[in-house]
């Protein structure tokens, strides 16, 4: 297609008009969204978005942390009409269906040994929800059963969904505070964030000092707790925090000694943005219950798994009259057409070698954002991981000083970016750059270059 070939666009005022008449924007503030231009996007390629005036941009967010290999892949486009030809759906609540299944199988193939079930639904916060909801009912059911456990150790800051029982595990205060009357009781310990730019001490130290903490609250409240639930490796919706290697290795053997079941919610990590597949590789573990959704499509429909091992499965099985089965699911749990999808994805990993092929990308990426942190007294810290990246922006490193949140700098920076070509939506005041898999070391230097002549020209 032409690169500004948007002409089936016909009247983009009564779009935009419509969009701001009857649409309610997710995590947007209304008042100030009616009064902004409109972004409206019309078509993709690529890494690059087209919005219905033509004009282009990098996709620097991979569409909220979706898209992996790009927008209108005609290996996943075909997949999904050849799939729609067939059949574009059919209850998973007693029936089988065909991609389900060969998608099921190449899953538990890829994750993490010991994982061997999967359980299908539609989005991260779902994916969570079942986990929770396993984790909670395999103590009643297991052999010898423990009706005390009935919480959760969390992290701080962590974000699992907007569910209300993904809202219970997650620790953001200002998505989760308001809530709280609503939610389950949880335990917090805190996250080991390291960067190498901010903690000189190392990362076994942060790791230790947060070790200490989980074995303090496992002490005393394992017996009544369910699980523990982490996002592995990085946070994400937290502001990019990057963990400090290793921690996740001890926490794992922490689990084991208390007994406690671990989940990782690889929503955001799994599918290779780390530079792994699952980011429970980097360390060699395996979780009890792993949730995954976002890439699992490749970023083009919604569906998601939560995936358990043997041991917490069987906890399910009795007879018909004991109703021990796990009562939960959804009108397109296992959806045909986003399995499709899904499996011509993990094609793609292998035609594409998209893990072997990302690495001059990751490295690109680290070496500039060194550049910009030595050069940039703007840049308070900055977290990065495969092609993850988290930039905060800060009045001044040296005098230890931040801007005010009203004073919006992260969005004022993104929007400068859009006039440059390049997509990105904040996180507050950290700049979130986290690009498709395919993206390549120039399109790393053109979207980095870009943030460096939009910092430069709204913070000065
Ligand atoms: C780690 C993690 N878990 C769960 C979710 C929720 O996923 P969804 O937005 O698909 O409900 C997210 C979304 O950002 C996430 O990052």
């Amino acid at each position: 297609m032409a690169e500004n070939s948007v002409d089936f666009i016909k009247n983009p005022a009564e779009l935009e008009a419509w969009d701001k008449q009857y649409v309610w924007h997710p995590f947007t503030q209304m008042r100030d969204y009616v009064e902004e231009p409109t972004l409206m996007f019309a078509r993709g390629e690529g890494a690059y978005l087209y919005d219905i005036h033509g004009k282009r941009y990098f996709d620097g967010n991979s569409s909220l942390w979706v898209n992996l290999h790009g927008h209108a892949r005609p290996e996943i486009n075909q997949a999904i009409e050849h799939q729609a030809s067939r059949l574009a759906h059919s209850t998973m609540l007693g029936p089988a269906n065909v991609p389900a299944s060969e998608l099921a199988r190449r899953l538990i193939d890829l994750a993490p040994d010991g994982l061997s079930k999967v359980f299908y639904s539609d989005n991260g916060s779902t994916a969570v929800e079942v986990a929770l909801k396993m984790a909670f009912q395999y103590w009643r059911q297991k052999q010898s059963p423990d009706m005390k456990r009935c919480s959760f150790i969390t992290f701080k800051e962590s974000y699992h969904g907007d569910t209300l029982g993904s809202v219970s595990v997650g620790g953001i205060g200002l998505f989760h505070g308001l809530f709280k009357p609503l939610l389950f009781e949880t335990h917090a310990v805190p996250y080991p964030v390291y960067s190498k730019y901010a903690n000189p001490e190392g990362p076994a130290a942060v790791a230790s000092r947060s070790l200490e903490a989980v074995e303090a609250e496992l002490k005393r409240r394992a017996g009544e707790c369910a699980a523990v639930i982490i996002e592995p490796v990085v946070q994400g919706a937290s502001g990019i925090r990057t963990q400090a290697p290793g921690f996740l290795k001890d926490l794992r053997r922490l689990c084991d000694e208390y007994e406690i079941l671990l989940i990782c919610d690889e929503v955001f990590t799994g599918f290779g943005r780390t530079g792994s597949m699952f980011a429970c590789e980097l360390e060699g573990i395996t979780p009890d219950l792993m949730t995954l959704a976002k890439g699992i499509s490749g970023g083009y429909l919604p569906l998601a798994a939560t995936l358990a091992i043997q041991k917490i499965y069987d906890a399910f099985l009795g007879g018909y009259h004991e109703f021990r089965a796990f009562f939960h699911g959804h009108s397109y749990t296992g959806n045909q057409l986003a399995c499709a999808a899904a499996l011509a994805s993990l094609d793609l990993f292998e035609s594409d070698r998209s893990l072997e092929r990302m690495k001059p990308a990751a490295a690109r990426l680290e070496a500039r954002l060194d550049a910009l942190y030595d050069q940039s007294d703007r840049v308070g810290d900055i977290h990065h991981l495969g092609l993850i990246a988290g930039i905060d922006l800060v009045k001044s490193r040296a005098r230890a000083e931040a801007y005010p949140i009203e004073d919006k700098m992260g969005a004022k920076v993104c929007f400068a970016l859009r006039e440059r070509g390049v997509w990105l939506r904040p996180l507050g005041n950290t700049l979130v750059f986290i690009p498709p898999l395919i993206t390549t070391p120039d399109e790393i230097d053109f979207v980095i270059d870009a943030i460096e002549d939009a910092m430069a020209n709204v913070l000065g």
